[in-house]
């Protein structure tokens, strides 16, 4: 069977943790294991989804409160199988919906999502240092996207409109 893309439940917790550990030695990602935990994909989040191949959940993806995309992965075993695009879209149909402009920050090492990320459309709209990571440093430089509604494309979003 495909790749199916679910609301997340509270109950996916261990099985995601389970798939983010490989993501963190092989990627990363997170880049500290004090933030392989549920608080670190639960809390401060608007809406979030997983994926699921043969029954076992795979991937993730959520929106955060302040409409950042966060918490993007999908299991090392799993990649290329189409689960990082089909959670992609989810979100992407959910903010052209709601008319939602997302942005998103991603540390310099983590190529393949940024070229997945330009790939898709996704304006890079900067550089940062990625204080976000942990409290002490040395810090990673991080790459800001922005992606507008659909209905935006071409256009001047209301907020950057001058009058
Ligand atoms: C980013 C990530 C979720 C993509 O997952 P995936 O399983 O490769 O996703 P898909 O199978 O849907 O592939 C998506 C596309 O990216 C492309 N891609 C994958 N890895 C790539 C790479 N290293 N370089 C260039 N393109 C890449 C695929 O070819 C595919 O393109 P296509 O749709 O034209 O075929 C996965 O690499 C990951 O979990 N990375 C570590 C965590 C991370 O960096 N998260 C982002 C934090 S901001």
């Amino acid at each position: 069977m495909g790749v199916l893309v679910r609301r997340r439940a509270a109950g996916d917790a261990a099985g995601l943790l389970a798939a983010l550990e490989p993501v963190h030695e092989q990627d990363g990602y997170p880049l500290h294991r004090v933030h392989l935990t549920s608080h670190w994909l639960y809390d401060g989040i608007e809406d979030a989804w997983v994926a699921e191949l043969d029954g076992r959940v795979i991937g993730h993806i959520a929106v955060a409160k302040d409409l950042q995309l966060t918490r993007f992965f999908v299991a090392t075993d799993a990649r290329g199988t189409g689960a990082g695009s089909a959670l992609l879209d989810v979100v992407e149909s959910w903010a052209d919906a709601l008319g939602h402009t997302l942005t998103l920050d991603v540390v310099e090492h983590n190529t393949a999502a940024q070229a997945l990320y330009r790939h898709r459309g996704w304006e890079h709209t900067g550089n940062v240092v990625a204080t976000w990571v942990s409290e002490t440093g040395p810090w990673p430089d991080a790459l800001t996207f922005r992606r507008l509604p659909t209905r935006w494309r071409g256009r001047t979003p209301p907020a950057s409109r001058s009058r």
